[in-house]
């Protein structure tokens, strides 16, 4: 009889444990490949699909296996520049020290502490961080440009190729615009040992950034793209994770599973979860199709608050939901009550922007992930 575990078997946390991470090898491999080559690519699609899993188990690998120094930093969580700069200082010292803690808020303040209270300068051979003492005397755009220089500086004291993430890079457009990305690109371009992984869940903002040639980015990195999961994939991983708990996974409940995820990286690792807490309470050593059902229905009812927050985001999209509501029920968007076509054209392409559908041949959307599909349909309206 399978033991009740404090944590699932499928865990959602990232970085994702190595063995977590499924399928994706020729990905990585890609990844650590093109980073070797100092060159650097754009990663952007559908939310929860495993970008930033992806980009970590990349930088892991170059950090251990290549002695790469790997920097992170996600836009997302930036007030403005001067905190993006700041924080990519941390995450550069950070990357060098090892032993630093990233800071979400207040990441000068820990800049201004660390630099008293510490030799950094002295710490990192070759850097010169004396500068850092006293952060509030620096200029915005001084701290950028110091931020900006960093990973190459540290990268050529330590001899050792750097590696920087920068995660929901669509954000830059508030945090600094044209004038921001011109920054950068005129830092970028001199670096000869950093590469860049640019992620975000905006393709068009993100690919016209890097695709047209009037923009500060383009040509910067070549716009890669996530493979789906295959379903044999996720039944080898879903069945040695369970069986390793003493239980048996059946095709007919992995068939299932994969079927009402669509194999969706997030989804199919929820629903795999559900089943095995399912198991675990129904005292079971193998899941079946009637257990995976019941799973798969309390699952849903769980998602709902997720579904439901994402949805009100969609609030600024004049149309967004009562377009949604249609293509879930599979009925054309154009019919959509109250609005002109016009509307319904922009709430499509914002739709798409967003990466919440994608257009599956003439005037047909299909839903990037089903689940949410399927919550709409349960939800109504
Ligand atoms: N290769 C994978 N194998 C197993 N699970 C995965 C994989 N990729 C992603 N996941 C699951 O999907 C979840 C979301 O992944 P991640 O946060 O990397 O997505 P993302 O594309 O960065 O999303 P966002 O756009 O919201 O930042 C993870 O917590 C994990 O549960
Ligand atoms: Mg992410």
């Amino acid at each position: 009889m399978p033991e009740a575990a404090a944590q699932s078997v499928f865990p959602t946390r990232v970085p994702l444990p190595p063995e977590d991470v499924v399928d994706r090898e020729e990905f990585l491999a890609e990844l650590v490949r093109r980073a070797l080559d100092v060159q650097s690519v754009l990663i952007a699609g559908p939310r929860r699909t495993g970008k930033t899993v992806l980009a970590n188990e990349a930088l892991r690998r170059l950090r251990e296996g290549h002695g790469a120094l790997t920097v992170e930093v996600d836009l997302f969580y930036c007030g403005a520049a001067r905190e993006f700069a700041a924080k990519l200082i941390l995450a550069c010292l950070e990357s060098r020290e090892g032993r630093l803690h990233r800071a979400l808020a207040g990441a000068e303040r820990v800049l201004a502490q660390l630099t008293t209270s510490t030799e950094f300068s002295a710490r990192i051979p070759g850097v010169e961080l004396r500068w850092l003492r006293n952060p509030e005397r620096i200029s915005d755009e001084e701290m950028l440009d110091r931020a900006l220089a960093l990973p190459e500086r540290m990268a050529e004291s330590a001899r050792r190729p750097c590696v920087v993430l920068l995660d929901e890079f669509e954000e830059v457009e508030r945090l600094g615009g044209e004038v921001l990305l011109k920054r950068m690109r005129a830092i970028f371009q001199r670096q000869e040992h950093t590469s860049y992984f640019f992620l975000g869940s905006r393709p068009s903002t993100l690919r016209a950034l890097f695709g047209r040639p009037r923009q500060p980015f383009f040509r910067f990195a070549d716009p890669l793209t996530i493979p789906s999961i295959p379903p044999d994939a996720w039944r080898f991983y879903a069945g040695r994770k369970l069986a390793a708990q003493g239980i048996r996974l059946l095709d007919t409940a992995a068939h299932f599973l994969i079927e009402k995820t669509g194999g969706h990286p997030w989804g199919a690792s929820r629903a795999f979860s559900a089943a095995y807490f399912a198991a675990l309470s129904a005292k079971s050593t193998a899941i079946d199709l009637d257990l995976a059902v019941s799973a798969y229905e309390g699952m849903m009812g769980n998602l709902a608050d997720v579904f439901v927050q994402e949805l009100q985001e969609m609030g600024d999209l004049p149309y967004g939901r009562a377009v949604l509501h249609r293509l879930a029920r599979g009925e054309r968007p154009y019919g959509t009550a109250g609005a002109h076509p016009q509307q319904v054209k922009r709430a499509l392409e914002a739709l798409v922007d967003r990466c919440i559908v994608r257009r599956d041949g003439r005037g047909r959307y299909a839903f990037e992930e089903p689940l949410l599909r399927e919550h709409l349909i349960r939800a109504g309206g």
